[in-house]
């Protein structure tokens, strides 16, 4: 039996971007135009982002399955078999290195994938249980902040997972946010395993995001195309080309959709009609490249203290643990 161990909470909310639409008509009123990146993980989208993973020149997933494979132990030592609530989990490809070593020492695992892409969130979960007899998976299929206050109470501590450097995908007060609200919604002695990409030779991480088979730019070009199915919208893709920019400084890589035309877009359930003009950039995404030290300092002030971290040096990408104060 492994449909008895699916459940879905926090489904009173539906479909976790219903509410988006006054966000949508905002971001394209306010200069420059922007999309969220909420828009990038439709099913579609997420298959691209898996097509983007496999490629030689991303080496986010590669590295991080590296470090995950070879510190599973060590995480396991240090935190034991609590509950897991993974935040943005995706397919769970890499959640399932964890969950191996539960096997044969845990007798049950209680799982809470959270993502606003509610059908990838139920197919992996289908997946997991019929590899893990020992998981019970409750799906949260909604943003990261609905799901947080829908977690129920735990006895124990819990191990919070934020993988594939998602948190380098918000702006820094919007980092804040979500860590304070962590924080809020877990307990202490809770865990956080975090994984982040780190800085590092600008070359590197300008190949990833422009891979020669170019999932990168369809995955972040879905994003209009997402907006087309789910607005009723005319974007013509052909009319728009991706953009990507690290400022090394900044420690930030920016994409970005360009206009290559004069054009206007409608978005007919919306009654909007937004103009673009050739060469104007909307912003799409951002990656943040953490400098190891100062990730420590935002989790520091957001009340998590590190307990290890593990960092590859040739790609420079990092595991790092922490523990609710
Ligand atoms: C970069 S992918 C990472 C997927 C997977 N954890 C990995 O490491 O490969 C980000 C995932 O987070 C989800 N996501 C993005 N923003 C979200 C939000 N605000 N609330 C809930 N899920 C979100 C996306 O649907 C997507 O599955």
């Amino acid at each position: 039996m492994t449909e008895g161990r699916i459940r879905y909470l926090a489904r009173s909310t539906g479909d976790p971007l219903a509410e988006d639409a006054p966000n949508v008509i905002r971001n394209f009123t306010r200069s420059p135009k922007r999309i969220s990146s909420l828009y990038v993980y439709d099913k579609r989208g997420t298959e691209l982002f898996e097509r983007q993973c496999g490629t030689p020149e991303y080496y986010l997933r590669r590295v991080e399955s590296q470090l995950l494979n070879r510190h599973a132990g060590d995480i396991a030592a240090l935190c034991g078999f609590p509950p897991i609530v993974e935040l943005g989990a995706g397919t769970a490809e890499k959640t399932r290195i964890l969950l191996a070593e539960y096997a044969g020492r845990a007798l049950r695992c209680d799982y809470f994938p959270i993502d606003v892409d509610m059908e990838t969130l139920a197919e992996s979960a289908r997946k997991l249980v019929s590899v893990f007899p020992f998981l019970f998976v409750h799906c949260l299929g909604a943003t990261y902040e609905k799901a947080l206050s829908a977690l129920p109470p735990c006895a124990g501590p819990r191990m919070f997972m934020f993988l594939g450097s998602s948190l380098g995908n918000m702006e820094r007060l919007e980092i804040d946010g979500l860590l304070r609200q962590m924080f809020e919604h877990g307990a202490p002695g809770d865990y956080l395993l975090l994984g982040a990409d780190l800085d590092k030779d600008p070359a590197i991480i300008d190949r990833a995001y422009n891979d020669s088979a170019g999932f990168g730019p369809r995955s972040t070009l879905n994003m209009l195309d997402h907006l087309n199915r789910r607005y009723v919208g005319n974007f013509v893709m052909d009319n728009f080309r991706y953009r990507s920019h690290y400022d090394s400084l900044a420690k930030r890589n920016d994409v970005r959709i360009e206009s290559l035309v004069d054009q206007s877009v409608t978005l007919a359930s919306l009654g909007f009609e937004v103009s673009f003009s050739a060469a104007e950039l909307l912003d799409a995404e951002v990656m943040w490249k953490f400098d190891p030290d100062e990730l420590g300092e935002i989790l520091e002030r957001a009340g998590f203290s590190l307990m290890r971290r593990w960092i590859e040096p040739v790609y420079r990408y990092g595991l790092f643990l922490f523990i609710h104060k």
